[in-house]
């Protein structure tokens, strides 16, 4: 395997969260700085997995059982992590990823009550030794989310997938897990608080990422501070 030169970034919470917004905020600050930045999510981000992520998210995979789901989960992944995310990494590409491994190990692992050993096995295979530097975990209350979420769909009338018609118990169950995760993985996994404003959630993830960010090359045009 090559040398890993990039910088992973996952992104994950509940329902409507703002992950995308904050997303996208930190891609345009990063770029202004001269990293090279690429934004992608899951379930999808390359062509194999976007082939996946109807069948999951229209739930036509659901009437086969969780353990389906999360195989299926995890075959989007592992072509996503081998076509995308390790040849961007590999050129030193900042990666920012809506959603990852964690998302897998709440939905299906914590919600979905599979067993811990079947999960870890299918993570293991999935990301195939590449594992976030960091994962921001937005957190605000389920009612809160799935309200925001709502309105996104009525906005571009998409209406709720397979996962946001769930019961608001199961939403705060993954809030739940999504908090632990932070408590069981401090040093990769930063809880943020999403009810704060805006800029105040943006600011702070920036601060996280920069904590961890490697230094650009200090010659040419990509010179200066992270
Ligand atoms: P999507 O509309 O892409 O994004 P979001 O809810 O993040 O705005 O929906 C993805 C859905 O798939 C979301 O409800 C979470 C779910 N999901 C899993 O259950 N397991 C996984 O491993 C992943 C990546 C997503």
């Amino acid at each position: 395997m090559n040398q890993v030169t990039g910088c992973f970034i996952t992104f994950e919470g509940g329902e409507g969260a703002g992950k995308s917004t904050q997303i996208n905020r930190l891609a345009n600050l990063l770029r202004r700085r001269g990293h090279d930045v690429l934004v992608t999510r899951e379930p999808g981000g390359s062509q194999g997995a976007e082939a996946v992520r109807h069948v999951l998210l229209d739930g036509q995979a659901e009437e086969f059982g969780v353990r389906m789901e999360a195989i299926l989960f995890a075959a989007a992944r592992n072509d996503h992590v081998e076509q995308i995310i390790r040849p961007a990494l590999e050129e030193g590409t900042v990666v920012l990823c809506d959603r990852f491994m964690d998302s897998t190990r709440v939905y299906q692992g914590v919600t979905g009550n599979l067993e811990p050993a079947f999960t870890e096995n299918l993570e293991r295979v999935a990301v195939h030794g590449v594992v976030p530097d960091i994962t921001i975990i937005i957190d605000v209350p389920a009612k809160t989310g799935l309200e925001r979420a709502r309105k996104r769909g009525s906005k571009d009338s998409s209406g709720p997938d397979r996962f946001e018609k769930e019961e608001i118990v199961t939403h705060e169950k993954r809030r739940e897990a999504f908090r632990e995760l932070c408590q069981s993985e401090p040093d990769r996994c930063k809880l943020v608080d999403g009810m704060a404003k805006e800029d105040t959630v943006a600011l702070t993830i920036l601060e996280l990422v920069e904590a961890i960010l490697p230094e650009l090359p200090s010659t040419g045009a990509k010179s200066g501070k992270r």
